[in-house]
């Protein structure tokens, strides 16, 4: 169902190591989506947890895993799990897991620039991020920076719905600048280790 799609993240994944897709999905599904994020009430603090301490200077906003428990979060899984597919068998990444959640930022909420994997552990090894904003626009902030491994800036991207950003998850620091509104996405990671 997916194929062209799969096939241009695969194909610029190769090229660049990171892609992203204005439209990508359904627009359909990408409201169905916002209005479990937006119903869904038990969302947690994120924070960066070192030890058992969570850091909440690093990372403001909140969090709720998804399962496949409404028509919409299943459906997204189940494109997740074609472009697992797809990956695997075009770049063969061995890839056997896919993790999301929904993530809230409130107004103010921001998330400093950080990598989602490290060389040493592989675990993550393609980060998705998905995002679910009506009427996004540059002054409400929020917008998604991805930089380089030297730091420069390549692309700065705004969390519009139905907007899908796919990147290497060690070779791309990025960052979520502060919102001016309340702004919903899913992130999600491709792992290898379970
Ligand atoms: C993350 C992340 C980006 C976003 O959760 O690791 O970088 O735009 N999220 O929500
Ligand atoms: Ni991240």
């Amino acid at each position: 169902m997916y194929k062209n799609l799969y096939e241009k993240i695969t194909d610029t994944l190769v090229n660049y190591g990171y892609v992203f897709i204005e439209n990508a999905l359904n627009e359909t599904l990408s409201h169905e989506l916002l209005k479990v994020a937006k119903d869904s009430n038990n969302y947690k603090n994120a924070g960066i947890s070192t030890s058992l301490i969570i850091d909440k200077n690093r990372r403001k906003d909140k969090i709720l895993w998804i399962d496949a428990d409404s028509k919409a979060t299943k459906e997204y899984l189940e494109f997740a799990k074609g472009l697992q597919e797809y990956l695997n068998h075009h770049l063969f990444l061995g890839l056997s897991y896919y993790e999301a959640h929904f993530a809230r930022y409130e107004i103010g909420d921001f998330y400093e620039k950080h990598l989602d994997a490290f060389k040493s552990k592989k675990n993550r090894i393609v980060t998705t991020v998905y995002y679910l904003n009506d009427d996004w626009n540059k002054a409400d902030g929020g917008a998604l920076i991805v930089y380089d491994k030297e730091g420069k800036e390549l692309q700065k991207i705004l969390p519009k719905a139905n907007t899908l950003v796919v990147f290497l998850s060690e070779d791309f620091p990025h960052e979520v600048l502060s919102a001016k509104k309340i702004r919903y996405s899913i992130a999600g990671w491709f792992r290898v280790d379970k």
